[in-house]
């Protein structure tokens, strides 16, 4: 089958795919797992290896060009690097990562030698207390180890992402920039964002895009913005110094204009938009007699009619709130980031 190019309502194309390999996470970041008790996807509804494998193959021929592997934590998925091998015979362009970082030193050799081409660490703030109050678990050092474990691996400057919040690590953003330079990684400075999860996010917590850039601007000099961002939601800067690092602004700038990227749940639910409230179920369709062929009419019919521009319908309200309350989220863990996959 050759392959096609798939665009929708508003004509962006089909190009990319985050696949959430797990609901689980080791960490319980405020921003995004707040609760003391969470109910997981059952195993049993959760893809395997083949069935991943076959909507990757498919989408593929759909024009999906990048894959990133996601969460929850995908290295709590047991060989995930047979995944990852799986997925590099097809040929995508990229296939990336984003982790927490906790035990990717451990992964990062056979990660490599399997095909994946870039990986991408969450990490917050560089201070252990803090870390620990955020996470509500310990170990930071396990994570900056993964980040230069990442580096000596071979994986050319891995992404840090630094979810920016008021009070909370805004007084961190320089030693980001040291951080990620001294390391040999590019940092990128998230706004923190309303999405199904962030149950106590406020709009006084969003430290912005601007703010940001000013408050770099008075340390380091002008950040000159690098051309050639395509579809991604990281804007990209070089200071004076010769240092790149990045903005996600969702919140105050949000990029649906060009959103290119459709999300695979683990347990096969697909989504094409970050804030959905609803997805197909391509589980029932993987475990039924349906063909390839059937799926794949299925899905580019689903990209085709898609009008999704989640964030800018966000920035439209008058106020601002949490997406979902923790009672919708108890009783849909679909609209968790966490089981999205971010
Ligand atoms: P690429 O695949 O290289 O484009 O990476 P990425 O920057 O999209 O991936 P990453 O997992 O590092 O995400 C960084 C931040 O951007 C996270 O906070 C994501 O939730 C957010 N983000 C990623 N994709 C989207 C999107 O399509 N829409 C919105 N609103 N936010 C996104
Ligand atoms: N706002 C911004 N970014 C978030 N992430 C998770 N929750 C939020 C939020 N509420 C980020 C994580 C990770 C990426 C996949 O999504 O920090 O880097
Ligand atoms: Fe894409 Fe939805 Fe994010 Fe907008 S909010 S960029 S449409 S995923």
């Amino acid at each position: 089958m050759p392959r096609m190019s798939t665009s929708d309502a508003h004509s962006r194309p089909l190009r990319k795919l985050r696949i959430s390999i797990t609901d689980r996470c080791n960490l319980r970041c405020a921003y995004c797992m707040p609760a003391e008790e969470y109910r997981w996807l059952p195993k049993q509804e959760l893809l395997s290896f083949e069935e991943i494998e076959r909507l990757a193959r498919i989408v593929r021929e759909l024009g999906v060009r990048e894959v990133r592997l996601t969460g929850g934590e995908p290295l709590l998925r047991r060989d995930v690097e047979e995944l990852v091998m799986r997925l590099a015979n097809l040929g995508f362009d990229k296939l990336a990562m984003t982790t927490n970082g906790m035990f990717l030193a451990d992964h990062v050799d056979e990660l490599r030698a399997a095909g994946m081409t870039s990986v991408t660490v969450s990490l917050d703030t560089l201070r252990p207390g803090r870390f620990e109050r955020l996470t509500r678990r310990t170990g930071l050092d396990r994570t900056l180890d993964g980040i230069r474990a990442a580096v000596a691996a071979g994986f050319e400057r891995p992404k840090i992402n630094t979810v920016v919040m008021r009070g909370f690590n805004d007084d961190e953003i320089f030693d980001m920039l040291e951080f990620a330079h001294e390391v040999g990684a590019e940092p990128r400075f998230i706004e923190y964002m309303d999405v199904g999860g962030a149950t106590d996010w406020s709009a006084s917590d969003v430290v912005s895009r601007r703010e940001i850039l000013e408050r770099v601007h008075a340390r380091y000099g002008t950040p000159e913005p690098l051309v050639g961002r395509g579809a991604a939601p990281a804007e990209r800067f070089e200071l004076p110094t010769g240092q790149r690092f990045g903005i996600i602004a969702s919140t105050t700038m949000p990029f649906c204009g060009a959103c290119d990227r459709a999300r695979l749940v683990a347990d096969g639910r697909f989504f094409t938009c970050l804030y959905s409230r609803s997805g197909v179920d391509l589980r029932s369709l993987l475990r039924s007699e349906a063909t390839d062929d059937d799926i794949r009419d299925l899905i580019a019919g689903v990209w085709r009619e898609r009008t999704d521009r989640g964030a800018e319908k966000r920035l439209e309200l008058a106020a601002r709130s949490p997406l979902a309350s923790r009672a919708e989220l108890a009783s849909d863990p679909h609209l968790e980031m966490h089981t999205r996959g971010g």
